[in-house]
């Protein structure tokens, strides 16, 4: 399914804090998280379905998984899907446990709870020492990101170059990266893809 399908079939239910990346970001943002993978690597696309339906459509890994709390994605790719409420933190597949090369998150509220309850699940799923987080929040929180994901290997972050665009919502967004470099994504776009595909 392409992410402008994917748009068509499923609304946003604000009540969840449903707002979808554009097309355009949602496919720039694929094609970067890609480029931090092979075709072995395991990535867990956390609470942003467009991210994950995008990144499935232009590139697909076998190793892609989207946990998330809303059910309706199951259909998107049955095995695939992994129900998730950040609620129950520590319910998760144990074939995930250490695992995860590259998880890429977008906390569905702006405050710290909610952080600490993912930072809960990625720290027992992302791989030790090889695992990558991108983040994907609110400016308005910086603050409280940088004190909360403040050690390897979910920080200390790095703010990308990367623009988070949505497609009904105007709010200031942007995206941060786990590791030394992640800084420079975004920062030459077209140039940086061309050598990633
Ligand atoms: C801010 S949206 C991010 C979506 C992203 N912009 C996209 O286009 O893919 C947050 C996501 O968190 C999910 N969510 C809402 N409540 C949740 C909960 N209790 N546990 C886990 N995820 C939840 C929503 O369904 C939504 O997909």
């Amino acid at each position: 399914m392409s992410v402008d399908e994917y748009r068509l079939a499923f609304g946003e239910d604000w009540q969840l804090s449903q707002f979808w990346y554009s097309t355009a970001f949602a496919t720039r943002l694929a094609r970067y998280v890609r480029s931090l993978c092979t075709t072995s690597s395991t990535v867990a696309f956390m609470c942003c379905p467009t991210a994950f339906v995008a990144f499935q459509h232009t590139n697909p890994l076998e190793g892609a998984r989207l946990l998330e709390y809303d059910q309706r994605f199951a259909v998107l790719a049955p095995k695939k899907f992994i129900p998730y409420d950040l609620d129950e933190p520590d319910d998760f597949p144990e074939v995930l446990r250490g695992s995860v090369d590259v998880v890429v998150v977008d906390p569905p509220f702006l405050n710290e709870t909610t952080n600490k309850k993912i930072i809960k699940t990625v720290l027992q799923i992302l791989h030790p020492t090889r695992g990558k987080l991108l983040l994907l929040s609110s400016p308005s929180i910086e603050k409280i990101l940088h004190r909360l994901y403040d050690k390897e290997p979910i920080g200390p972050l790095h703010r990308t170059s990367l623009t988070v665009e949505h497609g009904e919502l105007a709010n200031d967004f942007a995206c941060w990266g786990s590791w030394e470099g992640a800084q420079d994504i975004g920062k030459c776009d077209e140039l940086e893809l061309g050598a990633s595909t």
